[in-house]
């Protein structure tokens, strides 16, 4: 297996580009898939409050025997408490669920521009404090647009290192991650085998097999070639170890077109849309 690269965030911090993801990891077995992404070589692991997995995080990075600090850890702030003070209790939680006393990167879930009127501005503001404090060592944020990031880069000093949002040959993204690079925000690829959807397309399953990869490691390195990070959710270590082997090929001029092919621009979403995405409290 080849070495994971870093990438360097706006702020100093780097980040690897690629890790593990834990969305619908059930909280029972999130530990033990856990502590094999980490056995297998992974060194990043992104949960979310809203998992309801972040216990099983934390016990997972624990069994694996890797120091602290050995370990990337990315979660996101619930929807339910954007408001300051809900934000830092969430934020409190999150450390506490995890038994860390430091996340590597702490995002805004959502941008809740309908719940919340699109002030994500003060919830901004008070994901900086976790930043000043060291209790976050970055910031960002996930599922914001374009006039969203325009919001924050005009009414705050603090640029988010991140915005981690849809995109998988489907639904390419790529106007918004287009303005993300020109601000030095990286984009993380959320759903990048498009909940596995992508696999069984024609187009990335013959260039898989010309390649000699299997189709996930084809998708895969073709967003790592764009420049994103990655983080592909799998419970099975063999997968485990299949979408961390994407360093050692490459995909050539034609294979870049022919995927460029299968964009569906919005319609390919497997997402919400972040203007449609609202809170539900339970
Ligand atoms: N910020 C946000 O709003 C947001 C939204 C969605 C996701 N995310 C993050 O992005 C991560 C990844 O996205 P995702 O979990 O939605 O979807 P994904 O990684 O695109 O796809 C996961 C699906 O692909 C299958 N799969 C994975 N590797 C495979 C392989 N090598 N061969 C065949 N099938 C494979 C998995 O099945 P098995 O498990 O059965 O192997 C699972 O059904 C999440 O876990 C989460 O951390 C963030």
């Amino acid at each position: 297996m080849t070495a994971i690269p870093d990438l360097k965030l706006n702020d100093g911090h780097t980040i690897p580009q690629l890790g593990y993801g834990t969305y619908q990891v059930p909280p029972a077995e999130t530990a033990g898939a856990v502590r094999a992404a980490l056995q297998t070589g992974y060194r990043h692991i992104d949960t979310a409050e809203m998992y309801d997995n972040e216990a099983g995080v934390g016990e997972g990075v624990r069994a694996s025997g890797l120091a602290r600090d050995d370990v990337y850890i990315t979660s996101k702030l619930s929807n339910g408490a954007h408001l300051p003070d809900d934000a830092r209790r969430a934020f409190d939680g999150t450390l506490q669920a995890l038994g860390m006393d430091y996340v590597d990167l702490f995002l805004i879930h959502w941008p809740m521009v309908l719940s919340y009127s699109g002030d994500f501005v003060s919830t901004w503001k008070v994901l900086q404090e976790f930043k000043a404090d060291g209790r976050a060592r970055s910031i960002g944020v996930s599922n914001f647009r374009v006039e969203d990031l325009e919001r924050l880069l005009a009414e705050t000093d603090v640029a988010p290192a991140v915005n981690q949002i849809e995109a998988h040959p489907y639904f390419n993204n790529d106007a918004l991650r287009a303005f993300g690079g020109e601000h030095g925000i990286l984009t993380e690829a959320w759903s990048p085998l498009a909940q596995g959807a992508v696999l069984d397309e024609p187009a990335p399953v013959r260039i898989a097999e010309r390649l000699g990869r299997t189709t996930s490691q084809g998708v895969l390195r073709w967003h790592v070639q764009r420049g994103d990070i990655v983080f592909p959710k799998t419970i099975s270590s063999e997968r485990m170890r299949e979408n961390l082997s994407v360093y050692d090929f490459e995909l050539g001029p034609d294979d870049l077109a022919t995927l460029a092919t299968i964009d569906r621009g919005p319609q390919g979403r497997t997402g919400p849309h972040p203007d449609t995405f609202d809170y539900k409290p339970a």
